[in-house]
């Protein structure tokens, strides 16, 4: 990879305020402090029921014409579990594709390869805070961290990628990332599309360089954009498919680049999931709107179409989420190769989700206030939020709060000379939307995205724009210990715009 802007910078604030002298590269910071990542201590489950050996290596990839390209890879095996818990994607850089139940037992063996110090994060899981991926538990190249941990999670799509502070967005562009797909009985009573027509779409981009290497030019405010879109790590991606209903997991794995998702021929989208797994029912959008993160489910219903008709889902323009977002490009094109006469209904219902309610939270009253900042920082604007940069066990009192409780959280985008999109997540507990507001000034802007929104169901992430103030109703989870929330937009993430939120028993 071609590192034109580094990262690694994030301040020089921030840099001295951790000790490390000017002039380290984030590596070797990273080296600091290393950890061999403990193994939890071992509850009433039986560990390796299903176990996966990872290793995060360098290798190449055939991705454009010519050259092949230097990616970083999860790799694996299956030590232990039903054949098929872990499928390779073809040809791609991407890491295999893991499929678990809910309930299941999963132990993780990760082997860092990578020459620098790293850790993976299932990002949407509920597991204890030692298996999270804090970036605290960032272990050296040449050594293996084992995780073990009950998967709680309903039914979803989820995935994992690395977390290490200051070149987590280094890691996933080099190619660090796969999905995680639970699955249950809830979601197997419904019949839907299985098998070749249950489709895992991971949406990125890339530069590249003449020689086919990757290039990583953020620009140090909004992010990265890629000249070249990637589908599951494939450049022009078609699928030839027939002509049926396709149960469509969309991942946006895009380091910074928001989507405005619609099929070109009208298909309309019909979001049945999303990032904490199925929705109460289907619900019909005229677009969708997918940033960095956010996971959704779409039942695209092809039917009736005849052989060579051709589907290109692209991404719509829309207006003042940042610089070079919103650009209008194509995504990928389904090609209808083979006729089929398919009877499938679409449910009415698909899961039960029962609304919290704002009186039911603990703090109903005073809400917690994240508010989305930009500050200047050694001489270096950088997006904050709740008011401070990322530092590694830094937890300000508004962060604090006791497992098990449902908290009001309102994350605000009204502040500073400067505001643009960003996609924030929550890790832990999955939560729901109370609601969204948005400033007169912001409203033309907003109106360009608002009806994609996805704000039902159960989220990990969720797009806020300049000026928009949303509200979350979010149960802690069970589990003690330090979390992260954060900007999915990793070049903001890496810059500091994350903070931990701790839980008491
Ligand atoms: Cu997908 Cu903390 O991230
Ligand atoms: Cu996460
Ligand atoms: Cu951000």
């Amino acid at each position: 990879m071609t590192l034109i802007c580094s990262t690694a910078s994030r301040s020089l604030a921030a840099l001295l305020a951790v000790g490390v002298v000017l002039g380290l590269s984030a590596h070797a910071r990273a080296q600091h402090p290393q950890h061999i990542r403990p193994v939890p201590p071992v509850p009433a489950w039986t560990p390796g029921e299903l176990e996966i050996s990872l290793s995060a290596i360098p290798r190449t990839q055939s991705i454009l014409a010519g050259a092949s390209t230097n990616v970083w890879s999860y790799t694996g095996f299956l030590v232990n579990g039903a054949p098929g818990s872990l499928v390779p994607v073809a040809n791609s850089f991407l890491g295999p594709t893991i499929h678990v139940l809910r309930g299941q037992h999963v132990t993780i063996n990760l082997s860092n390869q990578l020459g620098e110090p790293t850790v993976t994060h299932l990002h949407g899981l509920d597991v204890p805070a030692s298996v999270d991926g804090h970036p605290s538990m960032a272990f050296p190249s040449g050594t293996t961290s084992t995780v073990s941990f009950p998967v709680l999670n309903r039914a979803g799509t989820y995935w994992y990628h690395p977390h290490p502070d200051m070149t987590t967005v280094e890691q996933v562009q080099m190619g660090l990332a796969g999905f995680f797909l639970v699955h249950d009985a809830e979601e197997a009573r419904l019949n839907l599309p299985s098998g070749a027509f249950d489709v895992p779409v991971c949406i990125q981009d890339r530069t590249f360089d003449a020689s086919n290497q990757f290039v990583f030019n953020p620009n140090m405010l909004n992010g990265f954009f890629g000249s070249t879109m990637l589908v599951n790590g494939v450049p022009n991606y078609v699928h030839q498919t027939s002509s049926r209903v396709h149960r469509l997991r969309l991942l946006n794995g895009s380091s910074s680049r928001i989507y405005k998702l619609a099929f070109s021929d009208g298909t309309p989208m019909v979001v049945i999931g999303n990032d904490g797994g199925l929705l109460a029912a289907p619900e019909t959008k005229p677009y969708l709107m997918l940033s960095p993160g956010e996971r959704a489910e779409i039942w695209a219903d092809f039917r009736g179409r005849p052989v060579g008709t051709q589907i290109v889902l692209r991404s719509l323009p829309f207006s003042g989420a940042g610089t070079s977002q919103g650009v209008a490009l194509d995504v990928l094109r389904f090609e209808i190769i083979q006729g089929v006469t398919e009877n499938r209904t679409l449910p009415a219902t698909l899961s039960a989700i029962t609304p919290y309610r704002l009186q039911d939270a603990v703090n109903a009253s005073t809400p917690k206030t994240y508010a989305i900042n930009l500050i200047t920082s050694g001489g270096m604007p950088s997006f904050t939020l709740n008011g401070g940069l990322f530092s590694m066990f830094d937890v300000a009192a508004n962060e604090i709060a006791r497992c098990g409780t449902l908290e009001v959280i309102r994350v605000t985008n009204t502040a500073g000379a400067m505001q643009i999109a960003h996609p924030i997540h929550f890790h832990g507990r999955q939560f729901q939307i109370l609601d969204r507001t948005v400033t007169a000034a912001g409203l033309a802007n907003w109106n360009t995205v608002k009806d994609g929104y996805n704000n039902s169901g159960w989220k990990d992430t969720f797009m806020i724009m300049p000026g928009e103030t949303v509200r979350i109703l979010l149960r802690h989870g069970s589990y003690p210990g330090l979390f992260l929330y954060h900007c999915h937009n990793l070049v903001h993430e890496d810059m500091g715009m994350m903070r931990n939120f701790r839980l008491d028993p």
